[in-house]
């Protein structure tokens, strides 16, 4: 038997990164005042994103998951949202064109503002302070008033979300993600940059695709799909207060949705199987993530899959690996093919990020271009070897042109992470570095559908 389940049955769960407010009237003020508000996305548009992730989870599709590892107020604007957008749909194309499939794009956007900390406090030249949680808890200047966490933070986040997504639908309509126009933005950083020119050939390819079917007629005044993109957001399930304010019944269903995000995921950190986490999350009807790292057992991920989706319904659960390149072909085959052999369906996801931060000897946190694509391609072969579908990718990137992780084509040196180190968590790619991250990538897809091919010629 299940227990019960409502928004708020997650406060009889222990919590863990929960920040300690110490108004809780405020606190109480503005959980009710969230309730209040609009929800931020439609629950069919979260059941669209489930359709899309169950053709993922049946091999049909690819997910591309990405953005900020935090937002903040400071980096709120236009041109970074727009810079972002920009950068996953040229990756889109990459992708689409490599793999021969749909590429299901979601951001790490529009409310992603909680971040977990490995320590609670910091403390710098012998003062303690709080830890930074994310600009949706506390500033992270390090001074005291700043670290105190304010519940109003909540208010600014929602509006900031409310204000991302406008203009995400906008561009995704509008007329600004027309294929023809990302390809041609690809083919000028393929024109004019080194990092580029290695991918001239494929670029070529593309475009020689684009003219054929417009050739046929396939003209983006006449087709939505050239000339507009499905964009889903997601983020962290951190902040269970401001999740529990903006989950609501839909009047279509019947069912609970969080309608804060279309998708939302659970971090390495809160999905303990008992936690206050994972009991908010099988509660709501979204697609969900969980991150899966090196210390998971096969046996306790079997019994979170079994908690969080019982109906082994396709699309539900997203498993977002995140091993480090050095410990992903000894951790990830074996949960692998027990989730293969007990036949649950769910979509496997690679993070690249989190497993290969290192500390770089001026002491910023950065990581090497080279590990996180030695972890995608680990993934890759981890899911051919088991005859599975390496369902899609999830990074932490910006469309600035930051510099805060090491190589690449750009050869961004440790002496160059001073120059423009933006981020207000982890180290992000930048434009560059994803796009030529996709194009890598695109190499390992189209190596992923030839042995697909052969396997069914060997069958049939
Ligand atoms: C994140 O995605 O920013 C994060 C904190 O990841 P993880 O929970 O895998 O450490
Ligand atoms: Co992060």
């Amino acid at each position: 038997m299940r227990a019960k389940w409502n928004p708020d049955s997650w406060r009889g769960h222990p919590i863990r990164q929960m920040p300690e407010y110490r108004d809780k009237d405020a606190l109480g003020s503005v959980e009710r005042k969230l309730a209040g508000f609009p929800p931020l996305v439609f629950a069919g548009e979260a059941r669209a994103l489930k359709a899309r992730l169950a053709a993922v989870a049946d091999g049909k599709a690819f997910l591309l998951q990405g953005g900020d590892c935090a937002e903040s107020f400071a980096e709120f604007s236009a041109n970074n949202i727009r810079d972002t957008f920009k950068v996953f749909l040229q990756m889109t194309v990459v992708l689409m064109y490599a793999g021969g499939l749909p590429v299901v794009k979601v951001g790490r956007m529009a409310g992603q503002f909680a971040k977990p900390r490995s320590a609670d406090t910091e403390t710098i030249g012998g003062v303690t302070l709080p830890a930074y949680r994310g600009d949706i808890i506390n500033g992270i200047e390090f001074e005291a008033g700043a670290r105190e966490p304010d519940p109003q933070r909540m208010l600014q986040v929602y509006s900031q979300s409310a204000s991302t997504l406008n203009l995400l639908r906008a561009f995704a309509r509008g007329g600004y993600a027309d294929l023809h126009r990302v390809h041609g933005w690809t083919q000028g950083f393929v024109a004019n940059s080194p990092a580029g020119e290695r991918f001239r050939d494929i670029a070529d390819r593309i475009a020689e695709a684009l003219n054929f079917m417009e050739a046929c007629g396939i003209r983006s005044d006449l087709t939505p799909q050239i000339s507009e993109a499905e964009f889903f957001t997601s983020h962290e399930a951190l902040l269970l207060p401001y999740e529990e304010a903006l989950t609501r019944v839909d009047s279509t269903s019947g069912d609970w949705y969080d309608c804060s995000a279309h998708m939302i995921w659970i971090g390495e950190r809160t999905r303990q199987p008992d936690g206050a986490h994972v009991d908010f999350c099988r509660g709501i009807r979204n697609p969900i993530g969980m991150k899966v790292g090196p210390t998971l057992e096969p046996d306790e991920l079997i019994r979170l899959i079994d908690m969080l989706n019982p109906e082994n319904e396709a699309g539900r659960l997203t498993l977002i690996s995140r091993m480090g390149h050095d410990r992903l072909a000894e951790r990830l085959p074996a949960l692998v093919r027990r989730v293969a052999r007990e036949g649950r369906k769910v979509v496997w996801s690679c993070d690249p990020m989190h497993g290969n931060t290192i500390k770089s000897a001026s002491g910023y946190k950065t990581r090497p271009f080279d590990r996180i694509l030695a972890e995608v391609r680990g993934f890759m072969a981890v899911h051919r070897a088991e005859g599975t579908h390496a369902g899609g990718v999830h990074f932490e990137m910006t469309g600035q042109n930051v510099t805060e992780c090491i190589g690449g084509a750009q050869e961004v040196t440790e002496s160059a992470l001073a120059d423009r180190y933006h981020t207000h968590c982890d180290p992000r790619i930048n434009a560059t570095q994803s796009l030529e991250l996709a194009f890598l990538l695109a190499e390992e897809l189209k190596a992923a559908r030839d042995t697909a091919a052969e396997r069914r010629a060997v069958a049939s």
